[in-house]
């Protein structure tokens, strides 16, 4: 193993193509712990600084998938749709996104995680609903997907054991920011995952992983590229993630606007996003002709209030408090708050998501090894980018766990907010789109929206691609 190992590294190492047989070799001889740590580190900063083109991302997210379990989804009928996001502040859209499209009539078999670095993760949020059980078996999940139509669980069985060591060594070896390998490690667990239908939504700005829409454009494509060769239907948005997505940041505060989002009252952000992303798994799934009429379709579900009904269902089949989704005052709160206030009247000009991100954890909203302190902490936002505000004016509340101190948590905030003296320009918030483009050749019927900077697949596929930043 020793010297072919050694071969495969020097192989990469002078820019040459793996092949599948190589890239195997390597993946289970690591996984089972016959290849050691110095050698596959040695590969990894290989790969970082020479790439991997199409064919070997999908050679290596294929043996990935291969080391561990698979979710076998056939019990279930119909067409299973799932989501990936690939992290951001504020980012309630899973909690939404999920009931929505099921209420339209699509399967969502939807794996969640928890928190990772400043990004929230959506099992944290559930938590905060009392009695609510992320942890479903097997059986349980096919059974309330099949019953309601969506549900929301952790990972019971062991996907992607490979990932999971390979992620740890990256973390060790600054080897996480390479686009083929996020691409490969995300698009293994998608696809061991089992839907047939995969939307990714790429956050870009302060407060991603991906600070550019170019570097996120990048990861779109590769992970679209990968699922595409694999046989699943996939398509991504490219999302910005400047300010926080919503108003409220922190695990109850995000149920809660969630809740409100699924009765028609949601932030006008949050609403786009959820329509958007549940436009393209429609139109991926061939639930609908065009972007527009699925958009039409949600609109009507989330007025008529079917994809509140179905959140409510889904919280009861999961063991959860479903009067919450009627009466949101009874999820927990935080037992103290005290409010950021404007020293000069003007228009906020940036509010920056990472910092947002980090009051929050502050307020007792996370802790540094991804616990929660308390699952009502968090801040709500009473201004974002364009609202005018008047000296003396509350810009954020903070919303404090017991026993924390206010003012780190302010001061944080108070770095977020820049107060300029003219209205800005608004931002789009959805930046690019990408699917795969045989879907979406000319002439097929379907319509790419007004606004999209460049129609999926006419820009060249770049094969060395090493993110600068994550
Ligand atoms: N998230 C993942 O799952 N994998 C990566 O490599 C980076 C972010």
């Amino acid at each position: 193993m020793g010297t072919s190992m050694k071969a495969l590294i020097a192989k990469k190492r002078d820019g040459l193509q793996l092949s599948g047989e190589e890239i195997r070799t390597f993946v289970n001889g690591y996984t089972a712990g016959d290849i050691p740590d110095f050698q596959a580190s040695a590969l990894l900063m290989a790969i970082f600084c020479r790439g991997l083109d199409d064919e070997e991302t999908m050679f290596l997210t294929e043996a990935m998938v291969a080391s561990g379990e698979r979710v076998d989804l056939s019990s279930v009928p119909g067409i299973k749709a799932d989501k990936h996001s690939t992290g951001g502040v504020g980012d309630k859209t899973t909690l939404v996104l999920v009931p929505l499209v099921a209420a339209a009539g699509l399967m969502m078999a939807k794996l969640s995680g928890r928190s990772l670095g400043h990004t929230g993760g959506t099992l944290d949020k559930l938590a905060a609903i009392p009695g609510f059980n992320a942890e479903l078996g097997p059986e349980a999940f096919f059974a309330q997907v099949t019953r309601v139509g969506a549900a929301i669980a952790g990972q019971s069985v062991r996907l992607v054991p490979a990932d999971k060591k390979l992620y740890r060594l990256r973390d060790l070896t600054a080897t996480v920011e390479s686009v083929p390998l996020i691409a490969s490690s995300v698009m293994s667990k998608k696809i061991a995952a089992g839907a047939d239908v995969i939307v990714l939504d790429v956050k870009a700005g302060r407060g991603a992983f991906m600070r550019t829409a170019g570097e996120a454009r990048l990861l779109a494509r590769a992970m679209v590229d990968i699922g595409t060769r694999l046989g699943r239907r996939v398509g991504a948005l490219v999302t910005a993630m400047e300010q926080p997505l919503g108003r409220r940041v922190g695990n109850a505060l995000e149920v809660a606007e969630a809740i409100a989002t699924l009765r028609g009252e949601g932030p006008p952000d949050l609403v786009e996003l959820c329509l958007a992303l549940g436009a393209e798994i429609l139109v991926l799934a061939g639930a609908a002709e065009t972007l527009d009429i699925a958009r039409s379709r949600l609109a009507r579900t989330l007025d008529e209030g079917r994809a509140l009904a179905l959140f409510r269902e889904l919280v009861s089949a999961q063991g959860g408090d479903a009067r919450v989704v009627d009466d949101p005052g009874l999820l927990p709160r935080a037992p103290r708050t005290a409010c950021l206030t404007a020293s000069s009247g003007g228009f906020v000009a940036a509010l920056d998501a990472l910092l947002v991100a980090e009051a929050a954890m502050e307020a007792g909203a996370r802790l540094e090894d991804g616990g929660v302190l308390d699952p009502g902490a968090g801040v709500i936002l009473r201004r974002k980018v364009g609202d005018p505000v008047g000296a003396g004016e509350i810009l954020a509340e903070v919303h404090l766990a017991r026993g924390v101190e206010q003012h780190r948590s302010l001061a944080l905030l108070s770095r977020a907010f820049t107060i300029g003296a003219v209205k800005p320009v608004p931002l789009p918030l959805v930046l690019d789109r990408i699917t795969d483009p045989a879907v979406w050749a000319p002439g097929n019927g379907i319509t790419t929206p007004a606004g999209f900077s460049s129609v999926p697949g006419d820009t060249d596929r770049p094969d060395l691609t090493r993110a600068d930043s994550l």
